[in-house]
């Protein structure tokens, strides 16, 4: 939540700022600002997005080689242009941006009013710009230092970058709990983000700031890290493996429809780096742990929104393939619940941001625990990656759209393997069967491109779709969860109410609002429960409601029942959700996109929740 940016060096700082912000809109996009400086301080706040930012300030004074730039998504205080950051201390010489909240904000605001201090915003975030100053002027001590001593004090979770008026030469950046990421270019610039993608078209060099840790950016003496309580900290670059071209959105007008259309070649991508030539799984990062899972009493999994839904695939995997207890929990529950934990308990963060909030708390419980975690993570270096005591990266690509769509299918594809591997090595799969699926799964990139041919289809249904207030979706077994993210992709981009449910459920209780106005999305792919989901589907009838079916290329059965079918192409049911959630996808974009919705940034959406 929340994107910040800034540079220093030779150039001008402006056009690298709006950039940068526009890359991190997908962190929320309620209102944006940026601070220059070259002399005076140049401060442009705008309640909006990037780009109304830049139509304010088309004919102003934005020049400067040194800035800092904010895109907010609002926790306290509304989205205008007063809340909206850069934050100005008392005198105007600090101005500051953070991703975060402070938890004691109220406590330190009202010492800072109590000695004369005037707060001309509704958020936690200008306490810091007038504590900091109040430390630096009262001890007159350095700006670093002022922060460091400043920070002690708070208690929640930032990322910040400070500028001051009177020095144009450094910066000073900090984090704790809130991505923070330094580009050290070549030609003596830096660029601080909350993400890599501002970085890289500049240095694929990049340090990512660790909790706790303040980093003086100095363009004059270069970068010095240290920690809260002053200890030195050795600068670990590492090298990104990203590039400005998989940022763009290609030949498509939305990134989550061209994300959607990713699917087939990512997928392709993780399979083929995963199977060797007699298709056998590859884990190399478990082979130090993988007694551990073998002898796991039960597997936790921890996450939140649609990486939830593929932990909830991941239970039936898990549990059919290796025969594995498996729990899903969300994190923000389970951070709080005081769970019941064993030594032999194996503990799987699910994540593709890797930052968000509560998933990082539950991580952080079980390991003061002695816990054994892992995670399956996208972003490459990122805070759960980083945290786990092992991690599977998805490699599908920047996911930028706000709805996610191929990281869920990268998620259930690694899952997928990972159960299949695990069932193999405990001696739950015989050899037969090993290859069998393996060899099935080999197929899936191919398979899922003949599914994006129901995209016709799904704009044909989208257009019902749109004219009403309510959906359901329902799915048993391996497409249960499935109807869950259907109802969330539905929701989350078109604003349409919709639940999922479990298929049987209905009848306790969703079946009441069934009548002609009630469309909804039954998912009738798995072979196994074929029959019990006809059963559903003619409850359906008899109250009027409308169907809408996903059935695989072999029904003749389903397609009777239903008003509207979409087809897919079969496969071997474990892997069924992976196909079956595309044209759910596809009909929640088409949906929102006949509903004139704003697909990739959603209103009150944000793709990487930071905060609790
Ligand atoms: C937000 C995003 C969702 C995402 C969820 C969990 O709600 O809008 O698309 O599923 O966060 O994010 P994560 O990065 O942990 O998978």
């Amino acid at each position: 939540m929340c994107g910040i940016v800034a540079y220093i060096g030779q150039n001008e700082a402006f056009p690298v700022l709006i950039k940068g912000l526009q890359l991190l809109e997908y962190r929320g996009y309620d209102s944006t600002g940026v601070a220059t400086l070259n002399g005076t301080l140049n401060l442009y706040k705008q309640k909006g997005k990037v780009q109304d930012l830049l139509n304010f300030t088309a004919n102003k004074k934005t020049d400067g080689t040194v800035g800092i730039g904010h895109t907010r998504w609002a926790t306290h205080g509304q989205p205008d242009n007063q809340n909206a950051h850069p934050h100005v201390s008392h005198s105007g010489r600090l101005s500051l941006v953070h991703n975060g909240i402070i938890e004691n904000y109220a406590t330190l605001k009202t010492a800072l009013q109590n000695k004369g201090y005037h707060f001309s915003s509704q958020t936690d975030t200008e306490v810091l710009a007038h504590l900091i100053e109040d430390i630096q002027t009262e001890q007159l001590v350095p700006l670093d230092e002022a922060v460091r001593l400043a920070l002690q004090q708070v208690r929640g979770s930032y990322a910040i970058v400070i500028m001051d008026k009177d020095d144009k030469t450094r910066l000073i950046a900090a984090r704790k709990s809130s991505p923070l990421a330094i580009g050290i270019c070549k030609n003596g610039e830096f660029i601080v983000a909350s993400d890599a993608m501002p970085i890289v078209e500049y240095t694929n060099d990049i340090i990512y700031l660790d909790d706790e840790e303040i980093a003086l950016i100095d363009l004059i003496n270069g970068l010095k890290i240290t920690t809260l309580d002053n200890k030195s900290v050795a600068l670990n670059i590492q090298r990104v493996d990203l590039s400005p071209e998989m940022f763009g959105k290609g030949k498509f007008d939305t990134y989550m429809l061209k994300e959607i259309y990713e699917q087939p070649s990512v997928l392709r991508s993780m399979i083929n780096a995963r199977l060797d030539p007699q298709y056998r799984i590859l884990f190399d990062e478990l082979l130090p742990h993988m007694d551990k899972f073998l002898k796991a009493r039960r597997i936790i999994i921890t996450a939140c929104g649609t990486s939830w839904h593929a932990g909830l695939v991941a239970k039936y995997l898990f549990e059919n393939l290796a025969r594995i207890t498996v729990d899903v929990e969300y994190a923000s529950e389970f951070r709080y619940r005081n769970p019941v934990l064993f030594p032999d308990d194996i503990v799987i963060a699910i994540s593709q941001s890797g930052e968000t909030a509560d998933t990082l708390a539950a991580i952080e419980l079980v390991k003061e625990q002695g816990i054994f975690t892992y995670s399956l993570v996208n972003a490459v270096g990122s805070s759960i990656a980083r945290l786990t005591d092992a991690v599977s990266y998805l490699h599908v690509g920047p996911e930028i759209g706000v709805a996610s769509t191929k990281a869920f299918t990268g998620q259930v594809t690694l899952l997928s393997l990972l159960a299949i591997h695990l069932g193999y090595m405990g001696g739950k799969i015989p050899t037969q069967q090993y290859t069998e699926l393996s060899k099935e799964l080999e197929k899936l990139p191919q398979i899922l491109a003949k599914t994006l041919i129901c995209n016709a289809q799904t704009q044909k249904i989208a257009y019902l779709l749109k004219n009403h207030k309510n959906a359901l979706y329902l799915g048993r077994g391996y497409n249960f969860p499935v109807a869950l993210e259907g109802a969330l992709k539905l929701k989350e981009i078109s604003y349409i109410h919709a639940e999922g449910y479990p298929a049987a459920e209905m009848k306790h209780g969703p079946i009441a609002l069934i009548d002609e106005n009630m469309p909804l999305v039954v998912l009738a792919t798995n072979e196994s429960q074929k029959e019990k989901i006809a059963s559903n589907m003619h409850e359906i009838k008899a109250r009027k409601g409308i169907i809408i079916a996903i059935v695989d290329e072999h029904d003749t059965q389903i397609t009777q029942i239903a008003d509207y079918v979409i087809v897919v192409p079969a496969i071997a049911e474990p892997f069924s959700p992976i196909v079956s959630v595309i044209p759910l996808q596809l009909l929640s974009y088409h949906t929102a996109v006949a509903l004139r919705c704003n697909v990739d940034q959603p209103r009150n959406l944000a793709k990487s929740v930071t905060v609790e």
